[in-house]
């Protein structure tokens, strides 16, 4: 890193993605140490002109995390898992719907994975799974209900935002989460409590 005076000018997200897909400059290893959530890169600022100079930038992703096994859901009943942390609001749940989702992954494209937290106040989902309507709630608080084929739009009650969906990746037989879908109720970032 540099000794560069971070005041004299943070970058922007369009001059750190104009100067990632440059690939100014992440090595593996420093992608491999930070786990895939935050990455120190030393960006070019003005390339190619005279006030040309390197930059430190934060690169947030989401994680990559194994949260189950393909071979091992049962249609209609829901398995739980914590992601992107295990701070608040982060209970999710994963379930095969039987029939095709948005999002859905696996040979019928049935898997989907979706969060606790009701987007209106943060009533609890979890245990409100109906398999008949492939839905999510009613909220315990003020009734909201959310159609998981359709990631997570509002069927009715109070919110207005539909449900986050948690991203999937089948690598063989493993579920990984990769991102999220929407804003968990309660966090300004979704990862960043
Ligand atoms: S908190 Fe769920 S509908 Fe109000």
């Amino acid at each position: 890193m540099t000794d560069t005076n971070l005041n004299d000018h943070m970058p922007t997200r369009k001059e750190v993605a104009r100067a990632v897909g440059h690939k100014c400059l992440v090595s593996r290893r420093n992608f491999l140490i930070a786990g895939g959530v935050t990455t120190t890169v030393m960006i070019t600022m003005n390339p190619g002109t005279p006030l040309a100079k390197e930059v430190p930038a934060s690169i947030t992703t989401y994680p990559r995390k194994l949260i189950g096994k393909l071979s091992s859901l049962r249609q209609d009943e829901p398995v739980d898992f914590t992601y992107p942390d295990e701070g608040a609001y982060s209970d999710n749940m994963i379930v095969k719907l039987g029939v095709e989702a948005g999002g859905g992954i696996g040979p019928k494209r049935d898997v989907v994975a979706f969060n606790y937290a009701c987007t209106h106040q943060g009533g609890p989902l979890a245990g409100s799974y109906k398999a008949d309507t492939k839905s999510l709630g009613a909220c315990p608080l003020h009734l909201s209900t959310y159609d998981l084929t359709r990631h997570g739009i509002l069927i009715s009650g109070q919110a207005y935002q539909s449900l986050p969906q948690i991203l999937l990746e089948l690598e063989g037989d493993d579920i990984y989460a990769t991102g999220i879908f929407g804003l968990i109720y309660g966090r300004m970032d979704n990862l960043h409590g």
